[in-house]
């Protein structure tokens, strides 16, 4: 028997639950707004697309109460402001930080084995804040945005090539913002077939750029940031921690030295299992891609430096 629980049953939050539940990635989902009715009723909106899309997932909805999230084996955190038009991820960090702190304590006093994915934003000062103000192993802690970053780029070389995304192979590493997020372009093949075969300098760079700003191109069209692909990114980091398929997915994790960094999360290659994080894929980079990972650090531990400053 699995147990997940989703915290913040808002656009992101319920997304993802949607899709947990669908494609039964778990025996029992919990979801958990602090909104009045609010989570039962995406849960029971959830629950009866199930003869439709014919599901077994036992989904209940709770406001507030995390004896309901007992037992969990893995908790995704979504709660939290999402972005508006002209905002930074960087500018949530104020609410945000209060909310994760709040919802992780109230999480482990329930769940204190339970592996953690961090959705809000800033996510990789969010997934920082969690390691350690929760004193959990690292390897439980999981920030989930470079999953989501790589489906975008993914997404933009897919109408560069005019293909299916699902023969693209592409990642994107370092921090989720979007000066901080690196297009791993010189990697990116067409079924193993490098993408400068088919592609120019310019539009690989373009497409470099798009995704960059992926997701603040959404905010600006939707008027609050995007819920779809976070929340299904969301829901592939489950699977695989619950199906322990020890798939290799770009997420932001703990450094204890790994590509030159240390006491910073931040997005890397890892094998995720039954375990959270198993292993970093600590592969070289070039000069230019080490030197934008660094910078993407800086800016990163400048985030984290806000925290300080904070009543926490
Ligand atoms: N405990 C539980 N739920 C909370 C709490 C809390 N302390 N504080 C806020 N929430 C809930 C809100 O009631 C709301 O339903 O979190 C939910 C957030 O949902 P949305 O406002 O729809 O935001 P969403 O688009 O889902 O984004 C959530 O994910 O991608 C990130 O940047 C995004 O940080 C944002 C988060």
């Amino acid at each position: 028997m699995t147990k997940v629980s989703v915290i913040g049953a808002g656009a992101v939050g319920a997304t993802c639950a949607d899709v947990i539940s669908y494609r039964q990635l778990t025996d029992e989902l919990v979801l958990l707004d602090i909104k009045e009715g609010f989570a039962e009723g995406k849960a029971l909106d959830i629950y009866q697309t199930s003869s439709l899309l014919d599901f077994k997932t036992q989904i209940t909805g709770t406001t507030g109460d995390y004896s309901k999230t007992a037992n969990s084996d893995v908790v995704v955190i979504t709660s939290g402001l999402p972005r508006k038009p002209g905002m930074t991820r960087e500018e949530l960090i104020g609410t945000n930080a209060n909310i994760v702190k709040n919802v992780t304590e109230n999480v482990l006093k329930h769940s204190p084995n339970a592996i953690i994915i961090v959705i809000s934003n800033p996510m990789d000062t969010m997934t920082y804040l969690t390691l350690k103000s929760s004193g959990l192993d690292k390897h439980k802690i999981i920030g989930m945005g470079g999953i989501l970053d790589s489906a975008r780029f993914k997404g933009y070389l897919g109408l560069a090539l005019n293909s299916r995304t699902a023969d693209i192979q592409g990642t994107v590493i370092g921090g989720h913002g979007d000066t901080t997020m690196i297009p791993l372009t010189r990697l990116a093949t067409l079924n193993g077939v490098p993408i400068s075969q088919f592609l120019s300098d310019d539009q690989i760079k373009q497409v470099s750029a798009d995704t960059m700003v992926g997701g603040a191109t959404l905010t600006k069209l939707l008027g609050t940031s995007a819920w779809y692909a976070p929340g299904a990114a969301g829901a592939l980091l489950v699977e695989s921690i619950v199906r322990d398929q020890k798939r290799i997915m770009p997420c932001c994790v703990s450094l204890d030295g790994e590509y030159g960094q240390k006491d910073i999360c931040m997005g890397v290659p890892v094998v995720i299992g039954k375990n959270g994080w198993e292993k970093i894929v600590d592969f070289k980079l070039n000069n230019e891609e080490q030197e934008l990972f660094n910078k993407s650090a800086d800016a990163v531990r400048n985030m984290n430096d806000v925290l300080a400053t904070l009543n926490l």
